[in-house]
């Protein structure tokens, strides 16, 4: 047996005594036993002078190695053990972990909230592709090519002449394709926008548009719909305000302004000071709509709606960034199981 077997068989074994100690005291021991003064490496180290010349670097370097080695390794071991959590106690006073239970994203939840309403009045669910062409997204809807109301919604253009759809409402040309009134239907959905991204805008968003169609349909229809929505998603006190506004789906169009939910219509951050939060776009279905599909407009009136997802969302859980909805962020999601 060389002098250089005896360094690796003491390093193996020295080193399997250390991992298994199970206190400091054990490892005092064990820095006596084999690095003390008369320990079994020291020894080795002393006898290093009586080997031929030719042997006593390598055994020397090997001996030295070793002992830095079982020292570095002794005193790891020793910081473990003197941390008191480290040792494997079982303290059975501590409140246990459990399993959490994933919920639905918020805005999941808040489209299902709005067409929840919606169901209960009635209205059938449909939905269209994200990827859209130019009839459906603008064509069919009234925007004749080049008018300027393309420009209200910046588009993302891709390839085949397609786009991404920048609303809900193509979905209630396909509809109208492909049904007979009367028609009675809400299309949630994601939507995209070419839009400078901020606390309150997004390239990509959710809306759900609604439409119905039928014989004698009026404008005190809608309305009344409008009404019966705000006040089953806000709260029934929440007032509404409709504004004439401009779509060129819908002739007359209006914008509907609900009393702010937050001050009540005092004036507050939210509402700028103004009492009013804009909520939907709505309005008559315009005949040129009912036409293009192969509607009769003397005969069918219908009226139509959309309103975006995030921002009553936003309002109703006091979410003062849109952005927060699409950094998944568990700790945000959490909030809203
Ligand atoms: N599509 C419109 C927008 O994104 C919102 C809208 C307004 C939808 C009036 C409708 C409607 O169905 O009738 O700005």
């Amino acid at each position: 047996m060389s002098l250089l077997d005896d360094v690796t068989r003491l390093r193996e074994e020295a080193s399997k005594l250390i991992d298994s100690a199970e206190t400091v005291e054990a490892l005092d021991d064990l820095q006596i036993t084999y690095l003390g003064r008369k320990g079994a490496v020291t020894a080795i180290l002393k006898g290093l002078k009586d080997l031929p010349v030719d042997q006593r670097k390598e055994a020397g370097a090997q001996a030295n190695k070793a002992r830095a080695f079982l020292e570095a390794k002794i005193k790891t071991a020793r910081e473990k053990l003197s941390v008191p959590q480290a040792r494997s106690v079982f303290d059975p006073t501590l409140p246990g972990t459990g399993n959490r239970v994933g919920v639905r994203h918020i805005i999941t939840q808040t489209i299902n909230d709005i067409c929840r309403i919606f169901h209960g009045m009635g209205f059938e669910i449909a939905r269209g592709p994200d990827v859209e062409t130019d009839y459906y997204n603008f064509e069919g809807l009234n925007f004749p090519p080049d008018h300027p109301a393309r420009d209200m919604q910046d588009t993302f253009f891709v390839e085949h002449g397609r786009l991404l759809r920048t609303h809900t409402t193509p979905v209630q040309v396909r509809e109208l394709e492909r049904r007979k009134p009367p028609i009675k239907i809400i299309t949630p959905g994601k939507c995209f926008r070419n839009e400078a991204i901020s606390t309150r805008a997004h390239v990509a968003f959710h809306q759900v548009d609604g439409f119905l169609i039928d014989e004698g349909v009026t404008l005190a229809d809608l309305k009344g719909t409008m009404v019966a929505f705000c006040k089953a998603y806000f709260g029934e006190d929440v007032k509404l305000k409709f504004r004439p506004s401009f779509f060129p789906f819908t002739e007359p169009s209006a914008e509907v302004d609900i009393s702010c939910i937050l001050c009540g219509g005092k004036g507050c951050r939210v509402c700028k000071q103004t009492g009013w939060l804009e909520i939907l776009g709505c309005g008559m279905i315009d005949p040129n709509v009912l036409k293009a599909s192969g509607h009769d407009p003397e005969k069918y009136t219908g009226f139509a709606f959309g309103t975006g997802v995030e921002r009553p969302a936003m309002l109703k859980h006091k979410i003062n960034d849109i952005r927060l909805f699409f950094d998944n962020d568990i700790r945000f999601l959490r909030q809203f199981g």
